[in-house]
C-alpha cells in the first residue's frame, strides 16, 4: 500500500487485511520500489497517483518493469482522472476514486486479484499446451519413424538387395542436393526419399523381384508399378511431406519423357526426383544384382554421361560428380 498521506495508507491497508491479506506499507516510490527489491514480487500493489518526489505513474512503470504480473490497483484524487486511465495504459489492472470506500477498495481489490490469478492460470495453460504440443509432435514423429522403419524391415525382408541400395542411394542423393542448393527440411525429406523411393516393391512379385534375365513386357509392366504403388502406400503417413512422396513416385522418369508413370518431361519432373534417378542408376550399375554383374564406377559416370539430357538432368550429373569427385571411395559403403 503505497501513498504519502499515512491516513489514507493505514485506512487502505486495514480494508485488505480485513480480507484475510498482510500488507506493507509504503510512503512514497523510491521507499515500495525498495520494497519490492528486497522482498521479491507481490501479488497485489494499491498505489496513490500523486505523491511528492517520485509520482504514481513513474512508480507503476518501475514497479511493473521488475514485476510484469503484480497487480496494480491506482488511487487517484477526483482531479486525476485522465492520469488514472493513463495509469491503465501503462499496466495497471483498476483504479479507485478518492475518498475510499471500504466495500469498493474490497471490491476493486478483489476483482484486480481474479484478474491476475486468471492471467496467471492462462499464461500456465499456454505453457503446458505447448508443452503438451510439443510432446505430440515428437510422438508423432517418432510413430512416424518407426512406420517407416517397418516398411523398409518388410521390403528387406523381401529383396535383401534394397536395404544398402536405398541407403546409398538416400547418401548419394543428400550430398548431390546440397551441391545443388538444397537445405535443412528439404534435405531431411530428400533422405528420406531416397530411403524409401522403392518401398513399392513390397507388392512386386518375387520372381520377378529375383529373375536373372532380362524382364518380358508384362513383367516390366508389374515391376513399373512400384512407383505408383510406393506413393499410395505412404501417403497416409506422409501428407506433410510431399517432397518424400514426389521422389517415390516420379524417381524413374526420364528427361526426354520416356520414363514412368507419368512420361514428365524435363522440368515438369521434380527436381527432388530427378536427383534419385541419377543416384538411384549409378548405384544400381555399380553394385552387382541378381540378373547381372556391376561397373566400375567410372564406366559407371560414362554411362550416366551418355544419357545426359535424355534421361537424366545434367546438372544433377553434374551436381553428383561434384559431390562424389573421389572415384576411388564409390561405391561409398554402409
Ligand atoms: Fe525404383
Amino acid at each position: 500500500m503505497v501513498d504519502d498521506d499515512p491516513l489514507v495508507r493505514r485506512s487502505v491497508a486495514r480494508i485488505i487485511e480485513a480480507n484475510g491479506l498482510a500488507t506493507i506499507e509504503a510512503a512514497s516510490g523510491p521507499e515500495a520500489l525498495a520494497i519490492l527489491e528486497r522482498e521479491g514480487e507481490f501479488p497485489l500493489v494499491v498505489s496513490d497517483i500523486d505523491m511528492p518526489g517520485m509520482d504514481g505513474v513513474t512508480f507503476l512503470r518501475e514497479a511493473l518493469h521488475r514485476y510484469p504480473d503484480m497487480a496494480v490497483v491506482m488511487l487517484s484524487g477526483v482531479a486525476d482522472v485522465t492520469t488514472a486511465v493513463e495509469c491503465l495504459k501503462v499496466g495497471a489492472l483498476d483504479y479507485l476514486a478518492k475518498p475510499v470506500l471500504i466495500d469498493e477498495v474490497r471490491a476493486r481489490v478483489d476483482k484486480a486479484l481474479e484478474k491476475r490469478d486468471l492471467v496467471l492460470q492462462n499464461r500456465f495453460y499456454q505453457r503446458n499446451l505447448e508443452s503438451r504440443v510439443r510432446e505430440l509432435d515428437h510422438r508423432n514423429r517418432q510413430a512416424l519413424i518407426n512406420g517407416v522403419q517397418m516398411l523398409v524391415h518388410a521390403l528387406e525382408a523381401k529383396d535383401a538387395y534394397t536395404s544398402g541400395h536405398s541407403a546409398r542411394v538416400s547418401r548419394y542423393a543428400v550430398k548431390t542436393a546440397v551441391q545443388l542448393g538444397f537445405t535443412a527440411e528439404h534435405l531431411e525429406q530428400i533422405r528420406l526419399g531416397g530411403e524409401l523411393h522403392d518401398i513399392g516393391k513390397i507388392g512386386t512379385r518375387e520372381d520377378i523381384l529375383h529373375k536373372p534375365g532380362p524382364l518380358n513386357a508384362e513383367e516390366f509392366q508389374h515391376i513399373k508399378a512400384h512407383a505408383v504403388l510406393g506413393e499410395r502406400i505412404l501417403a497416409p503417413f506422409l501428407a506433410e511431406s510431399p517432397v518424400v512422396l514426389r521422389v517415390v513416385r516420379s524417381h524413374h522418369e526420364r528427361l526426354d519423357g520416356g520414363g514412368f508413370p507419368d512420361g514428365l518431361t524435363g522440368t515438369e519432373i521434380p527436381p527432388e526426383a530427378r536427383i534419385v534417378a541419377v543416384v538411384d542408376a549409378f548405384d544400381a550399375m555399380t553394385t552387382s544384382r541378381a540378373y547381372r554383374g556391376s561397373l566400375t564406377p567410372g564406366d559407371a559416370v560414362q554411362e550416366l554421361r551418355r544419357c545426359t539430357g535424355t534421361h537424366f538432368d545434367p546438372d544433377v550429373v553434374e551436381a553428383f560428380l561434384r559431390a562424389f569427385a573421389d572415384m576411388s571411395a564409390l561405391p561409398i559403403s554402409i
